[in-house]
């Protein structure tokens, strides 16, 4: 089996992505698949038909790897790959779009308002502000409604904090997302399906030190404390299951997910977002998901290769 592994590009987790690159790449060397990480830049583009590769891995993270783009171009390019189509990875990608589609399905999820920068100019900053107070309370969660690794994320609990922390995500892209915070346990829950079904791996728990899991308590060991697998209840445990399989197939994501939730005290499971191409780093929960269920993370990435290859 000759697998391409693609990392890097041009987002803003590029950092992250070429980290998981390496790591899926010693993973696959060791469950003995020949892989090889090449960046997704305009080189690779040319040879991608005539690559010889049997399937293709994305250990892209952010846009183009996460919100569809990779993957069309490869389906252009008749070349198979592990991981979701182009158009559930644009539905998944895009926070609000995914939230509001899964509360349709049921799936409990912060309360939100999605706001493009043009509201503010349409209706001056100073009613967007109130609107946003009276519909959510506080204290509220800023994010650019589409990213990845909590970049730009905030938590606001002042209102005089809320103008700064929606210009900071409007860095990362052209519209806000707003979310009422909702308090409790945070969880990573991973999906694999190997072509029988989608199953949940064991939900991770994650306690970072600083109280937010932000970039830095992601990607920096020792500031974040992980529980494989979580410390809850069987009944929460697999009510989490039961929503991470219901996520990955209400928006048809297929080979692998990781759905990231937080369970309130009463054990309600709210869902927050879901990534296509989940971070395989050191310090990422997928990885840590698979070895909890007593599998090496090469073994699984492999069989999921192999399903695809042509
Ligand atoms: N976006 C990062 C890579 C993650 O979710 O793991
Ligand atoms: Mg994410």
């Amino acid at each position: 089996l000759r697998a391409l592994v693609l990392a890097g590009g041009l987002t803003f987790e590029r950092e992250v992505s070429i980290n998981s690159g390496g790591q899926v790449v010693e993973a696959l060397t060791r469950a003995g698949v020949d892989a090889e990480l090449h960046d997704a830049d305009a080189e690779l583009l040319p040879g991608l038909a005539a690559a010889p590769v049997d399937a293709v891995f994305i250990a892209l993270h952010g846009a183009t790897g996460e919100d569809g783009a990779l993957r069309a171009v490869l389906d252009l390019a008749g070349v198979p790959y592990v991981g979701s189509p182009a158009a559930a990875c644009r539905l998944a990608w895009d926070k609000p779009a995914a939230k509001s589609v899964l509360r349709s399905a049921g799936v409990a999820t912060p309360d939100w308002v999605a706001l493009p920068h043009s509201t503010f100019r349409e209706l001056g900053a100073g009613a967007v502000l109130d609107l946003i107070v009276a519909r959510l309370g506080l204290p509220l969660m800023v994010k650019p409604a589409t990213g990845g690794s909590a970049l730009g994320v905030q938590k606001v609990t002042r209102v005089e904090d809320l103008p700064a922390a929606m210009v900071s995500c409007f860095a990362y892209g052209d519209t806000v997302m707003v979310e009422r915070f909702v308090d409790g346990i945070e969880l990573a829950l991973s999906v694999v399906d190997f072509g029988d079904g989608p199953q949940a791996l064991p939900a991770v728990e994650i306690a970072p030190e600083s109280g937010v899991f932000d970039y830095t308590s992601r990607y920096t060991p020792g500031l974040t404390e992980y529980h494989a697998p979580a410390r809850v209840d069987d009944a929460v445990a697999a009510r989490a299951a039961e929503v991470a399989l219901t996520v990955h197939r209400v928006l048809g994501l297929a080979d692998l997910s990781r759905t990231d939730a937080i369970v309130t005290p009463d054990g309600e499971v709210h869902f927050l977002e879901v990534n296509v191409s989940p971070g395989m780093t050191e310090t990422s929960m997928f990885p840590m998901a698979v070895e909890a269920a007593g599998h090496r993370l090469g073994d699984v990435l492999g069989r999921l290769l192999a399903r695809r290859a042509r």
